[in-house]
């Protein structure tokens, strides 16, 4: 049963120096540090996962016709641990990630890894790399992903796959930490069409969203913002995070997951959060007008991206060709503050998890 996969443990013999270790952690950004080890399991079309081993990170030896470098057969996760002030090193929802990377597998034509083998690579490389887990304000952001490795250039699934788990101590997404962002509305470019991979959690969509963020970051913008691709009308989400919008009658509006956008387990558990604040919650379609109307109006108080590795961020201002638009006085407004704060407090237990969200490793 290659769910019960036991991990072959190669320590590596050439760890970073704690001192060093501990003064890259002074500074920490986002996805430039890595961790001494990974986990790698192989599948291929006649044994199904095999070889799982937790080993020194190291490149990988791949033959140029292996056909993620051609027709981008790729997925990825996003997850975080977290060290508690008692020392324990926990996950937040866990298998909601391995559930969705399975999602993405199955649109993407790749086999699926089996729940349990997912949730073990990633749990023996945190238990291996526990020293790498920032205490304080940082996490150790856990990248999951998978890729095709036949050489083969027929256009079909792959029958190899390399299934990796490495890992990165991270500080705040953004380099203005948690300041308000600027977003950039793309008017040329989308970012998932119906019918498309919009939902999956793969290479390709971020690739999609590369010259549209460039465009963002020229405008002097933190995120791009895609509109749906049919009318170009509908907000969907940024280029790697989900988006909220906060109302003056306490209602909450986000788009719903109508297979263009991704559907992200902090968005779901904000979607959570904010209920059993009171708030009403409404998963409907929001126009770029009705946003720039409401946003000059006052009806809109705030507006937040979320995502595991963005967290939650409010959005300050919006550009567009247009012109700008701000949205409340610019600043972190109140209802954002207290989700990020309880989010971010269930996730480094300082906040009781009344929803079985954290698990220890
Ligand atoms: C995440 O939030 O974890 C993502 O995968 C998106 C990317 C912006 C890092």
């Amino acid at each position: 049963d290659t769910a019960m996969l036991d991990f072959t443990i190669v320590p590596s013999t050439t760890p970073m120096a704690e001192s060093d270790r501990l003064r890259a952690f002074d500074n920490l950004g986002f996805g430039t540090l890595f961790t001494d080890h990974m986990a790698v399991v192989q599948w291929d079309a006649d044994k199904g996962w095999h070889h799982a081993e937790i080993k020194a990170r190291a490149p990988f030896q791949i033959d140029p016709a292996a056909s993620v470098l051609h027709y981008a057969q790729e997925i990825f996760e996003g997850m975080k641990a977290y060290k508690a002030q008692d020392g324990r090193i926990t996950l937040f929802r866990p298998e909601e990630n391995a559930r969705r990377f399975n999602k993405s597998a199955i649109r993407m034509a790749m086999p699926e890894v089996p729940e349990e083998l997912f949730l073990k690579a990633v749990a023996e490389l945190v238990k291996i790399d526990s020293k790498w887990v920032p205490e304080g304000e940082g996490s150790l952001y856990l990248r999951p992903f998978m890729f095709a490795t036949e050489a083969f250039l027929g256009v079909r699934p792959s029958r190899q796959y390399i299934f990796c788990v490495i890992a990165s101590p991270v500080g705040p997404y953004f380099k203005g930490g948690s300041k308000p962002v600027t977003l950039w509305v793309s008017e040329h470019y989308t970012r998932a069409a119906p019918g498309g991979t919009g939902a999956a959690k793969c290479g390709g969509n971020y690739a999609a969203s590369l010259l549209a963020q460039s465009e963002a970051t020229s405008r002097g913008c933190d995120q791009v913002v895609f509109l749906d691709a049919a009318e170009h009308k509908w907000v969907e989400e940024l280029g790697g995070m989900n988006v909220f919008f906060v109302m003056d009658d306490g209602t909450v509006v986000t788009p719903p997951l109508s297979g263009t956008i991704l559907p992200g387990i902090t968005r779901g558990s904000i979607i959570q959060l904010a209920t059993e604040n009171g708030l009403k919650v409404i998963e409907r379609p929001y126009s770029f007008e009705e946003w720039a109307n409401d946003a000059r109006s006052g009806k809109l108080r705030e507006a937040f991206a979320c995502g595991t590795a963005a967290v939650v961020a409010a959005i300050g201002t919006v550009r567009h060709s247009g012109g700008e638009f701000v949205i409340g006085n610019a600043g972190t407004g109140m209802e954002t503050e207290k989700l990020r704060n309880q989010l971010t407090g269930i996730q480094r237990g300082t906040v009781a998890d009344g929803h079985g969200w954290v698990k220890d490793v």
